[in-house]
């Protein structure tokens, strides 16, 4: 029978190789600390804070949690020209975190190994064989496997478990991690039956008492079945010609009704339809999902979410998901 126990955890000096993927301002200090502390590893996503909040987040989360969780930046050129990552890649360098993730953009020897004097890791989320193989050619340390069911952006034509597969085969000395519509310990158990050392799950800890998802957007997690996602880039205002998976929403459906138009042709262009706890507008088709604190039509915000909405039904502590998770992959890998 295959262990849960793999080598990706020894690497972490984690319990179970669970990783609460990042998911941009739903994920905060108290879901990152909860995960840890129940033996998987907890992520904060690093992208939209400033330096400031940046350090006082990862404060927080030390205070909450003596284990160990990592830090995510999105390099993609639009997100990093408006939010420049370096200062507080330099703050979560010195601050030691051990895990430092990256999706989009391209990864260099000089980054990876200003890292790497730290003796830090180093993980990059792929989509294709191609970009896996510049990220290992660079030095990255640990592949995530995004498939085609992920909820956010993505970019992949395959599922996880056919990605997963290649990338296993391609570097056998390199841990992957399985992401992408995983949310029960059945799902769990297959991703290491087919090679993973691991998980890295999005939408299902969206749905916890901990995330910072607003509380209209729960209850969309919960109402949601994998047919009520799709991949368009219709949320494209902050980050354009990014594809991503959102739930159908009010924003989705009349601008389907409308007949898709491209952008500047679409309804209800323009209008505020949200405010944030500051008091600034949140307009219509903006990448920014409904965080605790927003105000307005929450529902016709990009609500993000993965094909694994299937599988949730509840709103749970994150250190209940893990429970779950676990026992029900010892379970599953006991039959096969
Ligand atoms: C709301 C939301 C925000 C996300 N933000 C980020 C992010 O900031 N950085 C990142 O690398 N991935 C981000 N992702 C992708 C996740 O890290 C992960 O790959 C994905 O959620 C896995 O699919 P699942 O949701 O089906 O578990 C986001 C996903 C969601 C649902």
């Amino acid at each position: 029978m295959k262990s849960l126990n793999t080598p990706f955890c020894k690497l972490l000096n984690i319990e179970y190789p669970i990783v609460q993927a990042p998911c941009g301002s739903s994920t905060c200090p108290e879901l990152a600390a909860e995960v840890s502390n129940a033996g998987g590893l907890g992520m904060l996503a690093l992208s939209r804070p400033n330096r400031e909040e940046t350090s006082q987040m990862i404060s927080l989360t030390k205070t909450l949690t003596k284990k160990p969780f990592g830090v995510n930046f999105v390099l993609d050129e639009i997100v990093i020209k408006s939010r420049p990552y370096e200062e507080k890649l330099r703050v979560c360098i010195e601050e030691k975190i051990p895990l430092i993730s990256f999706t989009y953009g391209k990864l260099t020897s000089e980054l990876i190994k200003s890292i790497h004097n730290s003796k830090l890791l180093v993980a990059f989320t792929v989509w294709d064989l191609e970009q896996a193989i510049e990220a290992v050619n660079s030095g990255v340390d640990v592949l995530v496997a995004q498939g085609i069911e992920a909820g956010g952006h993505l970019n992949s034509k395959i599922t996880t478990k056919d990605l997963t597969k290649e990338l296993v085969q391609n570097f056998p000395n390199i841990p992957v991690l399985s992401a992408g519509g995983i949310a029960t310990g059945q799902q769990f158990a297959e991703a290491i039956n087919n090679g993973a050392q691991g998980i890295w799950i999005g939408t299902r800890f969206l749905a916890t008492t901990e995330s910072k998802a607003h509380e209209v957007y729960k209850q969309k997690i919960l109402e949601a079945k994998s047919s009520d996602t799709e991949i368009s880039t219709l949320f494209d205002i902050g980050w354009s010609n990014a594809p991503h998976r959102t739930i159908k929403n009010s924003t989705y459906n009349n601008w389907s009704k409308a007949g898709c138009p491209s952008s500047g042709k679409r309804p209800g262009e323009g209008e505020v339809i949200a405010h944030r706890t500051n008091g600034t507008p949140i307009i219509r088709y903006e990448d920014t999902p409904p965080i605790d604190g927003m105000n307005g039509d929450l529902e016709a915000l990009a609500l993000y979410a993965g094909t694994s909405v299937e599988y949730i039904d509840k709103i749970i502590p994150a250190s209940k998901v893990l429970e779950e998770l676990v026992n029900g992959a010892i379970e599953t890998l006991c039959t096969f």
